[in-house]
């Protein structure tokens, strides 16, 4: 009986990635990167440009699903090993901010995480389109981390990803 439940288990596979690319519309079942949309920058609260683009830059929301910027405020204590906790009244205003212009769910998957809030940096798509960077080119002084967005996107503050403003610094 193990043939039948190949077949069977082959079917729904196709089925299942079938259903897939009628979503995306196009012929592959990849996550595509999610497109940052100017307008939702625009009605970005102040409070969230300051409070989440203290440490670093505040990341478009676009980028990750609601769920994943969900776990991101539900873990603040505790935030990629420092505390980023805010005022009761700061936090509603970015949570809810987060949740309406957070990626489409077919934008994009919720990236793996282990023991830490998701990465925009874990996500599928953003490690195919970087994957011809080397380890050592992230941990340049003037990169740090992949996290660093605009030390080669000198556009990702407005959301501009595009590989024509892509500059890799020494
Ligand atoms: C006190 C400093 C601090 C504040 C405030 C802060 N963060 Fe962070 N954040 C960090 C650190 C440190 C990292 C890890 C960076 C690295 O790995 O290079 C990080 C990483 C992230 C990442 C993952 C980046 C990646 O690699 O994909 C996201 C998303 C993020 N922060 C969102 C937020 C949001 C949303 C807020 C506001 C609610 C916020 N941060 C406020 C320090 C901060
Ligand atoms: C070390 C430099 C570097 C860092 C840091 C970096 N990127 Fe990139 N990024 C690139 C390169 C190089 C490409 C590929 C450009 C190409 O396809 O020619 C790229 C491509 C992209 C693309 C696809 C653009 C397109 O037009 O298809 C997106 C989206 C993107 N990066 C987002 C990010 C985000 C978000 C961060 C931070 C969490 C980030 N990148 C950090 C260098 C970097």
């Amino acid at each position: 009986m193990k043939k039948p439940m190949l077949l069977t288990a082959l079917l729904l596979l196709a089925g299942a990635s079938a259903t897939l690319w009628a979503e995306d519309g196009e012929h592959q079942n990849r996550e595509k990167h999610p497109k940052q949309t100017s307008r939702s920058l625009a009605q970005a609260p102040a409070v969230w440009k300051t409070e989440c683009g203290s440490c670093h830059m505040a990341y478009p929301p676009g980028l990750l699903p609601a769920t994943a910027w969900k776990k991101q405020m539900d873990t603040l204590k505790n935030h990629y090993g420092v505390n980023a906790t805010l005022t009761a009244e700061d936090e509603k205003v970015i949570r809810s901010y987060l949740a309406t212009a957070a990626a489409s769910r077919r934008g994009a998957a919720e990236p793996p995480t282990a023991g830490e809030p998701p990465r925009i940096s874990r996500s599928g798509w953003f490690i195919r389109k970087h994957d011809e960077i080397s380890p050592a080119v992230w941990k340049r002084k003037s990169i740090g981390s992949a996290s660093n967005c605009q030390a080669c996107h000198s556009g990702a503050a407005r959301g501009d990803f595009d590989e024509d403003g892509v500059r890799i610094p020494r």
